[in-house]
């Protein structure tokens, strides 16, 4: 799936200005070869997960990528987060009842909102380990 839809998506679409002499926003997409890359930089494919979905990052004079390529790239590294998630071992000493405080909720709703206009999947999918705290608080507020 990496080489035969991701890599292809990023030649096409990201490479012509994040390679390793532009860095465009100093960040060089081809350092990012294969999927053990996501798991080993997770903030930045973050990033370029929200930058695809929101399909900012693009040169003026060409066209969309292509929305089903878009879907299928996206898809992956949303599948990915997830299996790098079920493998990630929990942390025994992870406190999970505790409740956020209001600033920290408020941060981390903006946080989320930023991230993502969906906070049902950023809830569900990108912080797994915080959900079960995130969720009560969100559910109250009728967000999911
Ligand atoms: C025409 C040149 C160009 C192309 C093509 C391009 N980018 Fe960018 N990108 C930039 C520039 C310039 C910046 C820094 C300014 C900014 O953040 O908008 C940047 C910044 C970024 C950032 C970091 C900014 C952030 O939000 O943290 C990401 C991630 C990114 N691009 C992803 C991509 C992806 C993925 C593609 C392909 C779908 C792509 N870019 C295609 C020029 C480009």
């Amino acid at each position: 799936m990496f080489d035969h839809s991701v890599r292809p998506f990023f030649s096409k679409n990201c490479y012509g200005c994040h390679n390793p002499k532009l860095k465009s926003g100093s960040l060089n997409l081809e350092l990012y070869r294969d999927p053990a890359s996501l798991a080993q930089d997770r903030d930045t494919w973050e990033r370029v997960l929200r930058k695809i979905r929101w399909t900012k990052c693009r040169p003026r004079d060409r066209p969309r990528p292509n929305q089903a390529d878009v879907k299928a790239v996206t898809d992956w590294i949303e599948s990915e987060f997830e299996r790098v998630d079920r493998l990630a071992k929990p942390d025994p000493g992870h406190v999970t009842a505790r409740r956020l405080n209001r600033a920290e909720y408020n941060n981390t709703v903006r946080d989320l909102l930023g991230v993502d206009v969906h906070p049902r999947t950023v809830f569900r999918k990108t912080i797994p380990a915080m959900a079960s705290t995130i969720s009560e608080t969100c559910c109250r507020f009728h967000l999911c």
